[in-house]
């Protein structure tokens, strides 16, 4: 499990309110694997059957907080055979390797641990920070989508882990 530091950090569930500062996050991340707009997040963050967190950190006097991150999940199934998909997570540039991807993490599979089951995945095949950071949580990889994301034609692994970790 990680720990969130400095103390100016926090982890929030998201809400419908958040959908441009998570679609400002993507852009920067994905700029070409066709980011989700801001409508796109706003349709997931209103979904019941999603569950997202984020990384917030208190602004200075006069600032807003800043969204440095966002994780999302959604559920799948009937209570007691439950499937979980990791729907999207990324932190800002200017914030990677604080832990934070840890500490979303560590709340996305807190959340797929209620009702526990599989989680699965897509990522990038090229995208080692990410690939090494779900191994770490456990992820097994399974198949290769091909040309999987349409903006680049790049091709995704499909991972999952295991029902047997959950809990
Ligand atoms: C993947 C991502 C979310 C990790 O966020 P982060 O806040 O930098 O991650 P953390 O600092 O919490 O590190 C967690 C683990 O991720 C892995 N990791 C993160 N960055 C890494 C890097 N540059 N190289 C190798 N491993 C890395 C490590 O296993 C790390 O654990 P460690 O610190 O004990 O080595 C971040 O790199 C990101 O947003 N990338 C762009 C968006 C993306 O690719 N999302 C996934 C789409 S499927």
């Amino acid at each position: 499990m990680s720990q969130l530091e400095p103390a100016d950090v926090k982890l929030v569930r998201l809400g419908p309110s958040y959908a441009a500062a998570c679609a400002a996050i993507e852009a920067e991340l994905f700029a070409g694997d066709d980011p989700w707009p801001e409508a796109a997040f706003l349709a997931e963050l209103s979904s019941p059957n999603n569950y997202y967190v984020g990384v917030v950190k208190r602004g200075e006097a006069g600032d807003g907080d800043e969204l440095c991150g966002y994780g999302g999940i959604t559920k799948l199934g009937p209570a007691g055979a439950a499937e979980y998909e990791i729907h999207t997570i990324g932190v800002a540039s200017a914030w990677q390797r604080h832990g934070f991807g840890a500490a979303l993490m560590d709340a996305l599979m807190a959340a797929a641990a209620e009702d526990p089951g599989p989680v699965f995945l897509e990522v990038r095949t090229d995208n080692e920070p990410a690939i090494a950071m779900y191994e770490k949580y456990g992820f097994e990889h399974m198949g290769l989508r091909k040309n999987y994301y349409p903006g680049s034609g790049a091709d995704a692994f499909t991972m999952c882990r295991p029902a047997e970790l959950a809990g």
